[in-house]
């Protein structure tokens, strides 16, 4: 696909394929390489279809709640139907759930999602889905204070890259580097039979994403044993970023449904946000990212997960001027922002899935943060960057942010419905 495509046929185009990967009540990401209903993939979308099919949009989020654990716990993949095409399945995650799930979470984005449903689109006739997906999703946050945040720093704990939704980013180099794959044994992949290696994480990454789940599904996916003993566990500045709106987003819809109690439980864990920022801001590094909780060391990476703190809504005068700078250097190396990895971080690799490439999901969260702190120059840039990529390249999983190449699977759900909700608007 190139830039030849009108802005009429690229809303069609993308139309089609959140419909062409619709599997009825849940939308695949795409469907040879995630044959499956991934937590905050989904809930993405729902802001695609919102633009064309509103009911659709709160089923996605409605069937994604449906696999929700009786504490709180949403898993990161819904295998509503098997799939020989994806490693790992539901017999290696062994949650014991119906239907079945993985045992680790994914950024929590379904509240703002929601937020957005209710305050940008026809709210006749959605209150009564409110009122129900309301607790749902209260339980979820509730589930990350008690079961992710074990010093209570307002932060979320990752317990596997998965979790982070940024597989293969530098920042878990250092903290995967302590988990033992001595017993890993034999395994097949499938994403490199989609895919070109080159594009995706490492075997020694994949022996130690599968150490990890080996550690979980031992402990019968205990939530507390894994909050004190899991061998990977990172503070993750993207995800805690991603709760804290979505806290600031329950709160609002807390207001609308008249919970005050819940209002009450959230404003304490908004109160934690400049705690969670102090924890999360790299003195050495001088900027914000994520840190091991295990030795206390920041993991020493500038990510795409940084530049989310204006989305955090974490405000800090001379934090905020420093990642300003951090986000003008940047700009100036890549032809696209917002890259995943510093471009002047030695490990950075244009193509390597989170080690480089644009995510066009993040630079929607980026730029809707910039949007938000007033910072309407580098919304417009991050918004201009992602729709000129979408529009030159299609549809796809990431993009190489010196070239413009694709990265990663096409037809890729996520990126329509940002294009559709935001980029291409
Ligand atoms: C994968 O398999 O690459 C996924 O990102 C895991 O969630």
């Amino acid at each position: 696909m190139t830039s030849t495509l009108s802005p009429a046929q690229m809303g069609e185009a993308a139309r089609q394929i959140l419909i062409g990967n619709d599997r009825g009540g849940y939308t695949v990401p795409n469907g040879r390489v995630y044959p499956f209903q991934w937590n905050w993939d989904s809930a993405l979308v729902a802001l695609g279809f919102a633009t064309f099919d509103l009911d659709r949009a709160w089923r996605e989020v409605e069937t994604l709640f449906k696999a929700q654990w009786p504490d709180g716990f949403l898993p990161h993949i819904v295998f509503w139907q098997d799939d020989a095409g994806y490693f790992p399945g539901p017999s290696v995650w062994a949650s014991g759930r119906t239907p079945p799930t993985s045992g680790i979470t994914q950024p929590p984005v379904a509240a703002s999602v929601v937020r957005r449903l209710w305050d940008e689109h026809e709210q006749a006739g959605y209150r009564e889905r409110l009122a129900v997906l309301f607790p749902k999703l209260l339980a979820w946050h509730r589930w990350f204070h008690q079961y992710r945040d074990p010093q209570k720093k307002g932060v979320v704990v990752a317990m596997h890259p998965w979790e982070t939704g940024r597989d293969n980013s530098a920042e878990w180099d250092g903290p995967a580097s302590a988990v033992d794959v001595s017993r890993v044994g034999e395994y097949q992949r499938r994403d490199t039979s989609h895919l070109d290696q080159s594009m995706r994480p490492t075997k020694l990454d994949y022996d130690r994403y599968l150490a990890i789940v080996q550690f979980g599904r031992a402990s019968g996916w205990n939530h507390q044993t894994i909050t004190d003993s899991n061998p990977f566990r990172v503070a993750d500045v993207g995800m805690t970023m991603i709760l804290l709106r979505a806290n600031r987003d329950l709160l609002a819809l807390a207001k609308v449904l008249g919970d005050a109690a819940a209002e009450r439980e959230i404003q304490s864990w908004l109160d934690l946000g400049p705690v969670a920022g102090d924890y999360l801001w790299d003195e050495s590094l001088q900027a914000y990212g994520s840190r091991d909780i295990i030795t206390g060391k920041p993991c020493g990476a500038l990510t795409s997960g940084s530049f989310l703190n204006f989305y955090g809504d974490v405000r800090h005068a001379e934090r905020d001027r420093i990642m300003l700078a951090h986000a003008e250097r940047i700009s100036g190396k890549v032809g696209h922002m917002v890259p995943s990895l510093d471009p002047d971080d030695p490990r950075f690799e244009p193509m390597r899935y989170w080690r480089g490439p644009v995510w066009a999901v993040v630079n929607f969260l980026i730029g809707s943060g910039f949007a938000m702190a007033g910072h309407d120059d580098w919304a417009a840039r991050v918004r201009r960057d992602t729709r000129e990529l979408i529009a030159t390249t299609g549809f796809h999983e990431a993009y190489n942010p010196l070239t413009a190449a694709p990265s990663g699977g096409d037809d890729f759900s996520w990126t329509a419905a940002i294009w559709l909700a935001w980029a291409g608007r």
